[in-house]
This record gives C-alpha cells, sequence and structure tokens, in this order.
C-alpha cells in the first residue's frame, strides 16, 4: 500500500520566536509539495509565533516535548492539552536527546506515546542505538526491545496512524549518514516487528523514518528504499535544504 511521505524538521533548541518566523518565511515556498507531509517540530516557546506563520501553508506543527499530566504543579512543564489547543499536531518523543540527557526511559515514554494518542497528537515515536550497541552487532536486539516496550498497551489503531522515526545514535548531528541500506535494514526489522506485535494491516500503515545527518544531498537515495516513508532531520531542517529534502 503507499504510504503518505512524512519529512519533519526537529529544530532542537534552536530558533528565538523571531528567528522561528523568518526561517518559516525563508522555507515557505521551498517545501510546498502536495504529496508529502510537511512538520516542523520546533521549541515550545516557537510553537505560537509558528503555527501563525506557516498558517495557510502545506506546513505542520509539531512540539519536541511534553509531559504525561494535562496540568498542575509540575514547574517548568507543557501539557498535550496546551499544545493541542495551541494548533499542534504532532509531537516527538523518545528522542535519544530525552532518553541520554535527560534520563526518559521507556516506561514514561510509552506513557508519552498513549497520552498523545488520548490528546489527539500524533507521536513521532523515535528509537535508535549506539555506536557500542552497533559494533556489538546487538541493534537489532535493542530497538525491538524499544518498541515493544514504548507500544505496550497501545492499539492496533493508534499505531495505524503513528510515525517511527529510526535514528541510529552515531548518525545524529555527526555528518555520518547510515547508509541506504542499512536504514532500510532497521526500517524493515521494524516494520516486521510491527506485524508480529500487531498484525499485517497494522505494519503496512504505520510510517517509519529514518533520521541521522539526512541532508539535500542523502535524502533522495534513503527515500528511494521501501520501507523509509520519510526523514526526521535536525540540522539540515533550519536552512533552505531542507526544501530539497522536502522534495527530494
Ligand atoms: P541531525 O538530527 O539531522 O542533525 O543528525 C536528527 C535528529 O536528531 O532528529
Amino acid at each position: 500500500m503507499a504510504r503518505r511521505r512524512i519529512i519533519a524538521g526537529n529544530w532542537k533548541m534552536n530558533k528565538t520566536p523571531s528567528e522561528a518566523v523568518a526561517l518559516c518565511n525563508e522555507l515557505k515556498d521551498l517545501v510546498k509539495n502536495d504529496a508529502v507531509d510537511v512538520v516542523y517540530c520546533v521549541p515550545a516557546i516557537d510553537i505560537v509565533p509558528v503555527v501563525e506563520a506557516v498558517k495557510g501553508t502545506n506546513v505542520h506543527v509539531g512540539a519536541e516535548n511534553f509531559y504525561i499530566v494535562d496540568n498542575g504543579a509540575f514547574t517548568g512543564e507543557i501539557s498535550a492539552p496546551m499544545l493541542k489547543d495551541a494548533g499542534v499536531e504532532y509531537i516527538i518523543i523518545g528522542h535519544s536527546e530525552r532518553r541520554d540527557i535527560f534520563g526518559e526511559n521507556d516506561i514514561l515514554i510509552n506513557q508519552k506515546v498513549k497520552k498523545a494518542f488520548a490528546s489527539g497528537l500524533t507521536p513521532i515515536l523515535c528509537c535508535g542505538e549506539s555506536l557500542a550497541l552497533r559494533k556489538a552487532d546487538t541493534y537489532k536486539e535493542w530497538i525491538e526491545r524499544q518498541i515493544t516496550w514504548d507500544l505496550d498497551g497501545v492499539t492496533a489503531d493508534q499505531v495505524k496512524k503513528l510515525v517511527i522515526a529510526y535514528e541510529p545514535i552515531w548518525a545524529i548531528g555527526t555528518g555520518e549518514t547510515a547508509t541506504a541500506d542499512q536504514a532500510e535494514e532497521v526500517c524493515g526489522l521494524i516494520r516486521s516487528l510491527i506485524a508480529k506485535l500487531y498484525d499485517q494491516a497494522t505494519a503496512d500503515e504505520v510510517r517509519i523514518q529514518y533520521g541521522g545527518s539526512m541532508n539535500a544531498g542523502n535524502a533522495a537515495e534513503l527515500l528511494s528504499k521501501p520501507n523509509i516513508d520519510g526523514g526526521l532531520i535536525g540540522g539540515a531542517s533550519l536552512k533552505p535544504d531542507f526544501g530539497k529534502i522536502v522534495n527530494a
């Protein structure tokens, strides 16, 4: 079945609100493509101005983080209903930077996936192995374990709407991209796992992205692979190059 391509920018902790609006304006004509879902996942403080700046364009807005409770005494956090009310549609969950720098584990990540769905947000669930696990040749087991834990109690109907991003940690921000064959191997493995955990129809619908130094030069080859339905892009999402990836 034909899955719709999804190209998402992960702006990380970059761009002040006024810089964010300027970037939206700069990219506006470059990211036009009606055959692709285009998403900007932006810092919390940029959400309101970015939603305004992309009005009337083909760009959807995502957030980079949230907490699993709707409101209350959680200093510094933002909730899913706040994101939803602001116009956010997608939410990155389980990014390796959240896992490694902020100590998020699979129990919390699983709660976040369920809460996102319950709140009407589409999760972009990230997984990926370290260089040590890649070298030890245990990366397949690692990815399967992450996805199995993170989707505990998530229904097949929800998984059909889910986006999974395979992001080998050794390729993030390093300029070192997984080869298209390496990326395809793991994205195919993830799809087979979804078929095993759910059923083939669910596996055929779930969209799987590759992330890790995807750029204008390597996007077309990565995106030509049968199990790679899109990209989650960090560094190159902040430049006009992002338009080339959208249209690769
Ligand atoms: P990168 O980041 O494209 O800069 O490697 C990808 C990501 O972390 O989502």
